[in-house]
């Protein structure tokens, strides 16, 4: 699981850039695959055959991160940028950054402005330019950067790094394809495009899919210290079954049949209920005619910062349900 974590964690995949991801996550499950396929936005799609034919599951996994998109570049060769989804400027200012062609900046602030007034507008990337035309040879309006992959082990089983949401959730997808021999049903692991913009991408491959249970693998967050939110979700004590965000209300009767299968197989759960955010289930959910969708949430603290932390053993948890239950599907 490990492995599969740093794999994906080193790579660059803004919304809308997610190309190269998606080539690392198809080498990898290409062995286990008895179909893979893109579609025009992007969604990269593996498919399963299983036991019985009739039914359809999918999985879906967000393969982009939040980052940024340049605007502009100032006659003193500083770059401009806005940001691609929802950046917290505070947690993410002075910070090394890297754009798709491999140029490396570092993520600042305007000077002179005062700490309350940072906000999106004020950030800037220094990219060692002395000039405009220097800095144009380097990069261009609309190139895309994000924060460098820094993967840190804070402890045996704690990890932290940017873009966790939701590297962490293709590696418990990848994870399962990898795993489970023979799907009960005909299984999708679809791994999306455009989450952090509104969950773009998960509509037409869901629609395309048109699945009869569907399960998202995305981050939730989980509070380190102080909880002002009342978040129900706590790191390391196991996988996060959804009840409920803001954008969904998960289908009861799969949010019973994989916490009958983590009972079963002694996997560690915990139930999470959000009053905020959303995720690619709620795309899935309301596709085509409905189906019946779940989430299986990864605890996650500092969501959408550099340091995004995770409990290994929380990880494992979700792709071990996960796993569980392709192999053994639903009987309704
Ligand atoms: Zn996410
Ligand atoms: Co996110």
């Amino acid at each position: 699981m490990f492995e599969l974590i740093k794999k994906f964690q080193s790579e660059l995949s803004v919304s809308g850039g997610e190309n190269t991801l998606a080539d690392v996550i198809a080498g990898v499950l290409e062995p286990a695959a008895d179909g893979i396929s893109r579609d025009a936005m992007g969604n990269l799609t593996v498919y399963k055959k299983g036991r019985h034919g009739g039914k359809k599951v999918m999985v879906a996994a967000h393969m982009d991160e939040i980052g940024f998109v340049v605007t502009a570049i100032e006659d003193s060769g500083m770059v401009r940028v806005a940001n691609i989804g929802g950046i917290n400027p505070v947690a993410s200012s002075y910070s090394p950054v890297r754009f798709e062609n491999g140029v490396k900046g570092v993520l600042v602030v305007e000077d002179g402005t005062k700490l309350e007034d940072i906000s999106n507008k004020k950030l800037l990337v220094d990219i060692g330019a002395d000039n405009a035309s220097a800095a144009k040879r380097r990069v261009r309006v609309g190139d895309f950067c994000a924060c460098v992959p820094m993967l840190l082990r804070l402890s045996k089983n704690r990890v932290s790094s940017k873009a966790f949401d939701d590297r962490l959730g293709c590696a418990v997808a990848a994870y399962a394809a990898l795993n489970c021999k023979k799907p009960a049903f005909d299984t999708y692991f679809v791994f999306t495009v455009q989450e952090e913009l509104g969950c773009r991408g998960s509509k037409p491959a869901a629609f395309s899919v048109m699945p009869d249970y569907a399960i998202a693998i995305d981050v939730t967050p989980a509070p380190a210290a102080g909880n002002p939110n009342k978040l129900t979700v706590k790191l390391g004590a196991g996988a996060a079954l959804k009840v409920k965000d803001s954008s969904v209300i998960c289908s009861p009767m799969l949010v019973d049949r994989l916490a009958e299968l983590a009972e079963e197989k002694k996997i560690k759960y915990q139930y999470e209920v959000l009053t905020a955010g959303g995720t690619d289930t709620s795309s899935m959910q309301i596709a085509g005619t409905g189906c019946h969708a779940a989430c299986i949430s990864i605890p996650t603290r500092y969501v959408h910062t550099p340091v995004e932390t995770a409990d290994l053993r929380d990880v494992q948890a979700c792709a071990d349900i996960l796993t569980a239950f392709i192999a053994e599907g639903v009987e309704e």
